[in-house]
């Protein structure tokens, strides 16, 4: 159980590093097994997800060790295809292990995976995307059983541009017969950084970034190196942080156009964003005014990661604030958590409406999720007086050092695990 105790009432003030992307570390790790192949990942986040990637990883029969930011991986000594319920349960991610092992191996057995409770997480557009593909998938008693003689290129459409799904079968295409076109796929940067990945490791990928991607197969490579790029979600985190407290801070960061949305409704709430070339500038009198229209969509939309923590900013805004959340079904749970802080939230289906207050007051909360813990923590840094959050890993799942790195801006946080 990790304790968060917050002291509010600061301002923040400074520069930091941003961490490497969760989101694009999971399905680089997942790619690795695709080809026997050594590779050398950098900037990789130290992520309770990340740990339970590797650890699948290590019970496939792989070598995988992260040191800092580091991790080299060796999937030549690959020997297995199952993947137990606890390991499949730690992440929503290890999904996407399906079409790695299906690509490696020709066949994958495992439950459906875990993460964080939005609402219902189906994985119906993975099952039926890899199917399409020539994969006989069975599903007995919550476990899914996959088999492919031969995956078979040819073209997929989703009907809606689901990350995971995408992500699962640019992995399976890499090894289908012939040319795989998926349409409406997902654009988010992760899946950028995915096919770059998969590009140096040998694979034939055109067009990710857009709605449309092209894989014809792959010339497998002995060996790969990834820098993993920067977390957009944490990096907005730390400007809806610094939006809530009121301060002056730097990011170093390269890849502000890839939270544009998000800097936008700063921007319109009162804050100056100033842009340079590797740094990104929040400057914010803490006193914001209410924005309405935050709606979120797939990207390049308004990131639903960043709906929970753009909330937390908004709790004290002069005015009403509308949000409305379009992809999870149940992303408002932080909301009642929010409340006890005096926060004046209501919530009507899919919208969201903030009326701004005056002031917060610091209270006990139980984080819900991985963003709605950072929006606790961000609320709780802008209340006046201290708030404990209790947190069973969630925050930890996809913020690294949190506590140190808002420290270093002048927050105070201690983090007790
Ligand atoms: C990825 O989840 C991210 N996780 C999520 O980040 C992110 O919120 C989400 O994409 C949307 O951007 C990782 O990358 C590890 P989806 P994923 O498939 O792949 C429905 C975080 O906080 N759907 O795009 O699960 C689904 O229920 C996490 O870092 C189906 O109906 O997202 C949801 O409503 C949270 N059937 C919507 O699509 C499917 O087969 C978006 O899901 C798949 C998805």
């Amino acid at each position: 159980m990790d304790i968060w105790h917050v002291k509010g009432g600061r301002g923040l003030e400074g520069s930091c590093n941003v961490q490497g992307s969760k989101n694009a570390s999971l399905p680089i790790i997942a790619a690795s097994i695709v080809t026997p192949m050594e590779c050398r990942l950098y900037n990789l986040p130290k992520l309770y997800d990340v740990d339970a990637a590797l650890s699948i990883l290590r019970h496939l029969g792989c070598r995988a060790e992260q040191q800092g930011n580091e991790a080299y991986i060796d999937s030549r000594p690959l020997s297995a295809t199952y993947i137990p319920n606890e390991l499949m349960e730690e992440m929503r991610s290890s999904v996407i292990f399906m079409g790695a092992l299906l690509a490696r191996c020709g066949e994958a057995k495992l439950s459906p995976p875990g993460g964080c409770q939005l609402g219902k997480r189906p994985i119906d557009l993975h099952l039926k995307a890899l199917r399409e593909l020539g994969a006989d998938i069975v599903e007995d008693e919550g476990e899914i059983i996959c088999k492919s003689r031969a995956l078979k290129g040819r073209d997929i459409s989703f009907p809606f541009p689901s990350v995971g799904a995408t992500e699962n079968l640019m992995l399976a295409a890499c090894a289908a017969k012939g040319r795989t076109v998926i349409h409406n796929a997902a654009r988010e940067p992760e899946i950028i950084a995915l096919a770059d990945f998969l590009r140096s490791a040998g694979a034939e990928i055109s067009g990710a970034g857009t709605d449309k991607i092209e894989i014809s197969g792959m010339h497998a490579r002995k060996s790969a190196v990834c820098r993993i790029i920067p977390d957009r979600i944490a990096a907005a985190s730390l400007c809806c942080a610094c939006a809530a407290c009121g301060g002056d801070i730097e990011l170093k960061v390269s890849n502000p156009s890839q939270f544009s949305t998000v800097l936008y409704f700063l921007n319109e709430a009162g804050c100056d964003i100033i842009n340079s070339t590797h740094s990104l500038r929040v400057v914010s009198n803490g006193k914001l005014r209410a924005v309405k229209g935050i709606s979120t969509a797939p990207y390049p939309g308004f990131p639903t990661d960043a709906q929970p923590v753009l909330m937390a900013a908004l709790l004290k805004a002069d005015g009403e604030s509308e949000i409305e959340e379009n992809i999870f079904s149940n992303r408002y749970r932080q909301v009642p958590e929010l409340r006890r802080l005096g926060a004046e939230i209501e919530v009507e289906g899919r919208t969201a409406l903030i009326r701004g207050v005056n002031e917060l007051h610091g209270a006990a909360l139980s984080a819900t999720d991985l963003r709605g813990g950072a929006a606790m923590i961000i609320a709780a840094l802008s209340a006046d007086g201290e708030s404990v959050i209790l947190d069973d890993g969630h925050v930890r799942r996809g913020y690294e050092d949190f506590d140190l790195c808002l420290s270093s801006l002048g927050g105070d946080i201690i983090l007790e695990s």
